[in-house]
């Protein structure tokens, strides 16, 4: 069950009637951070496209697993940018699992997210959250608050999961990507999930998009664009594959003969 509201998860700054994607996310996912015009967008794309839901459900499973799997390499500290409203397992809890004093910091463009993770992270020393857009990777790199807790010498686990398709500007997204596996020592690994229509260009898939455009625009791109964000790092088995198909941890796979609509591409690289 995703976490109750805290009481200090709203923001003043924030404009409650313009719909926005952490919020419709969080309410396909069974969240309470949403308003009205979240919900009301989120319905309206279930009307066109009813595996949204589905579709988020596959994105969040897919954090897991690879925050999982990083874990399990000895990873002991991530950075999850774009990492959204605190909701159905997060990372640090995830990877405290396998290794408890896992260090996390989490960003996010949207404050909702950022207030709510600060509420429910205040008393824990190991794990922070701040505000940043993803584009601007320096100020997240520099940040005082990933200086305290990521040390760059050691292996760090570092996710881009759904965020990378809201860097529209193909330029962008790869000084990104460029500047974080710069920062990446071996033995760290970066898990990458995008947004593709590839295979599924339907009415449905191009009317949902239209909806979602509303909230924020977003860049599908093809499994070649998105592969070769991995460059330079050693891309994990099975590749980057349709999201639901990248190390299944259960026997009910999703869409599983028609796995194109997850409209989205996920894999995992690491530096050597
Ligand atoms: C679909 S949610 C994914 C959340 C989480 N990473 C997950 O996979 O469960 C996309 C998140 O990306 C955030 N986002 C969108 N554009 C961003 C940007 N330029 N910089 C940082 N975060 C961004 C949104 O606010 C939202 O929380």
């Amino acid at each position: 069950m995703p976490p109750e509201p805290t009481q200090d998860w709203s923001s003043e700054e924030v404009d409650i009637s313009k719909p926005n994607v952490a919020r419709i996310y969080d309410y396909l996912l069974g969240g309470y951070h949403n308003f009205e015009a979240d919900r009301r967008l989120a319905e309206q794309m279930l009307q066109v496209f009813p595996d949204a839901k589905v579709n988020s459900f596959i994105n969040r499973a897919f954090l897991h697993r690879a925050v999982r799997f990083m874990a399990e390499q000895g990873i002991r500290q991530f950075l999850d940018i774009g990492a959204g409203i605190p909701t159905m397992k997060n990372t640090h809890e995830v990877a405290a699992e396998i290794i408890p004093d896992t260090r996390v910091v989490y960003t996010d463009i949207d404050s909702i997210a950022i207030a709510h993770s600060k509420a429910i992270l205040r008393d824990n020393p190991n794990v922070d959250a701040f505000w940043a857009d993803a584009a601007d990777v320096e100020v997240i790199l520099d940040h005082p608050i990933t200086k305290r807790l990521i040390d760059f010498s050691q292996p760090v686990g570092i996710l881009l999961i759904s965020v990378v398709h809201y860097i529209t500007d193909d330029e962008k997204a790869a000084r990104l990507i460029d500047k974080l596996k710069a920062a990446m020592s071996p033995g760290s690994c970066m898990a990458i999930t995008h947004s593709t229509l590839e295979g599924y260009q339907t009415e449905s898939t191009e009317e949902a998009d239209r909806l979602l455009k509303l909230a924020a625009s977003a860049r599908h791109r093809t499994r070649a664009e998105i592969k070769q964000f991995f460059d330079g790092l050693e891309i994990v088995p099975p590749g980057v594959v349709f999201s639901q198909l990248w190390r299944p941890d259960t026997d009910e796979i999703p869409f599983e003969n028609q796995p194109w609509r997850a409209v989205g591409y996920s894999g995992v690289g690491r530096k050597v």
